[in-house]
C-alpha cells in the first residue's frame, strides 16, 4: 500500500461512489478542499464517544460535568496545538465559523467606524466585509501573479502615522493558495502600534502555525479558523485571541453564559472566554476539532505538506502543459498551498465545473470563491465591467475554476483529473 493510500484510510466518506452523466457509478475524485474537508475517522469516533456522554456544558449532574470539564480542557488543547503554553496571554473562544469569528472580532476590537483597519486585496470577503461594516479600510494591492508585497504594507502603515489599529490578513489565499508571511506582517503592525487578525480558514489544515512567532515582536494577535476545513465538519471554529484586549471589550453576542450577574439596570460580565460564548456552545463542535489537531500532528506538518507539495506540482505541471488551459497566480512561487484556479479557453467556467463533475465525477469549485475583489483583479477585469455583468445576468459572471488539494488525494487522481481536462479540452473545445 502506498503511503497516498494509507492518508486515505484515515478518512471517512471518500470512497461512496456517485452516478455520472451516463448513468455508471464511479469513486468520486474531490477536488473542493478550499471550501470544505471530510470527516477524519478518529474525529468521526471521538464524536461518536462524546455524543454518548452528551450533556449541558457550564451545568452540574453527571454528562454535565464531564462535558463542562472535557470543553473546557480543549481550550488548552487548541492552545498547545499553536505551541501556546502561556495560557495566561491568549484564549480560546469556540464559534460557529471563521466568517463568525471574523464578524465577532471586528464588532468586539472596533470602536467606531473611525477606528482604522489595514487589509489587502487577497482577501475572502469573511476577512473584508465585516472590517468594512466597523472600521474605515485601507487596501493593499496585489501585483499582476495576485501577490502583495510587504514594502506595501510598512507604507500604508507608514503614511497613517501609527492611526491604524489592526492589520488583518489571510494566513493563505483560498484562490491561489499563496501563503502569507504573517511573522513578517506582524512584526510590521506591532512596529507600528497596530494588532494583526490572521485569517487562517485555509492554513490551518496545511502548515503548522507557531503563534508566538519567533520572539521578534511578531507573534500573532488574533487568529481564526473552522473546523469544517481541518477534517473536523461539526460545526464549530475558533477564535484564539490576546485574553486582555478581549477582557476589556463588550461582547458581540450577549446573552445567558456570558454574565456574572444581571441586575435590573446592571450586567456583569464573565471573564473571557465565556463572556464571549453567549448561549450553549457547540460541545461536540468542538471536540471534533480537538480529535482533528491530535490526527494532523500525529500525520506531522511536513509530511503533510510534502504530500501536497508533490500534488501540487504535478497537477500545476500538468494543466500548464495543456492547450488554452490559462493558470492564475505564479507556478513558481514556493510557499504556495494545493490551491489551483485556471480557466479553459473557449468555455466558461460554469459548463466546465459541470463537465468534470458529468464525465469523472470530479467535485471542483466554480465562481470567485466569495473573493471577488481578488478575483476580478486577476481576471484583469474592472468594477465598471462588473457592473455591466450586474445588469445582464444573461451573460456568464467572470469566474474560474479552483481545484484545491486535500491530504487523502492522490497522484493517481491528479493524473484522472488531468485526462478528463484534456478530455474536456480535445472533444467540447476543439469541436466548438
Ligand atoms: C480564506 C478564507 N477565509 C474565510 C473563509 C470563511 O470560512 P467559513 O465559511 O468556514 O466561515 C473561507 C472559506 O472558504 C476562506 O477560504
Amino acid at each position: 500500500m502506498s503511503k497516498n493510500r494509507s492518508y486515505r484510510s484515515l478518512f471517512n466518506g471518500i470512497d461512496v461512489p456517485m452516478q455520472l452523466g451516463d448513468g455508471t457509478y464511479i469513486i468520486p475524485i474531490n477536488f473542493d478542499n478550499a471550501a470544505t474537508t471530510p470527516p477524519l475517522k478518529k474525529v468521526d469516533s471521538f464524536v461518536y464517544e462524546n455524543i454518548l456522554m452528551y450533556g449541558s456544558v457550564g451545568r452540574g449532574g453527571h454528562k454535565s460535568s464531564y462535558c463542562t470539564r472535557a470543553y473546557e480542557v480543549s481550550r488548552q488543547e487548541v492552545l498547545n496545538f499553536f505551541n501556546i503554553t502561556n495560557e495566561e496571554e491568549y484564549t480560546v473562544i469556540y464559534v460557529k465559523n471563521t466568517t463568525e469569528g471574523i464578524n465577532h472580532l471586528a464588532s468586539v476590537l472596533c470602536n467606531n467606524r473611525m477606528d482604522k483597519v489595514l487589509a489587502t486585496r487577497m482577501e475572502h470577503h469573511a476577512n473584508d466585509l465585516p472590517w468594512r461594516m466597523a472600521a474605515s479600510m485601507f487596501y493593499v494591492d496585489i501585483d499582476h501573479e495576485g501577490k502583495f508585497s510587504l514594502q506595501d504594507i510598512e507604507e500604508k502603515l507608514y503614511d497613517a502615522q501609527g492611526t491604524i489599529k489592526y492589520v488583518t490578513v489571510t494566513g493563505a489565499s483560498n484562490v491561489t493558495g499563496y501563503v502569507s508571511p504573517i511573522h513578517k506582517i506582524a512584526e510590521l503592525a506591532h512596529k507600528y502600534g497596530a494588532m494583526i487578525i490572521v485569517d487562517a480558514a485555509q492554513l490551518i489544515a496545511h502548515r503548522a502555525i507557531n503563534i508566538k512567532g519567533t520572539g521578534k515582536n511578531d507573534s500573532i494577535d488574533f487568529l481564526v479558523f473552522s473546523g469544517h476545513k481541518m477534517y473536523a465538519p461539526f460545526g464549530s471554529g475558533v477564535i484564539i485571541g490576546l485574553k486582555e484586549v478581549l477582557n476589556n471589550k463588550i461582547p458581540y453576542l450577549v446573552g445567558g453564559g456570558a454574565v456574572s450577574a444581571v441586575l435590573d439596570d446592571d450586567v456583569y460580565w464573565k471573564e473571557t472566554p465565556q463572556k464571549n460564548e453567549a448561549g450553549t456552545p457547540n460541545f461536540l463542535g468542538a471536540m471534533s476539532i480537538v480529535a482533528s489537531m491530535v490526527v494532523l500532528k500525529e500525520v506531522g506538518f511536513d509530511a503533510i505538506s510534502d504530500h501536497e507539495e508533490k500534488l501540487k506540482c504535478r497537477l500545476l505541471e500538468g494543466l500548464s502543459e495543456l492547450p488554452k488551459v490559462v493558470l492564475y497566480g505564479s507556478a513558481q512561487c514556493q510557499d504556495r498551498l494545493g490551491v489551483v484556479p485556471f480557466n479553459v479557453e473557449g468555455i466558461d467556467h460554469i459548463r466546465m465545473s459541470h463537465l468534470l463533475k458529468e464525465i469523472r465525477g470530479i467535485a471542483v469549485r466554480n465562481g470567485c470563491f466569495c473573493a471577488q475583489p481578488y478575483v476580478t483583479r486577476l481576471l484583469g477585469i474592472s468594477d465598471k465591467e462588473r457592473y455591466h455583468y450586474m445588469l445582464h445576468p444573461n451573460l456568464t459572471p467572470p469566474g474560474m475554476i479552483r481545484a484545491s488539494l486535500g491530504l487523502y488525494n492522490t497522484e493517481e487522481e491528479v493524473d484522472d483529473f488531468l485526462n478528463t481536462v484534456e478530455y474536456i479540452v480535445k472533444h467540447r473545445v476543439a469541436k466548438s
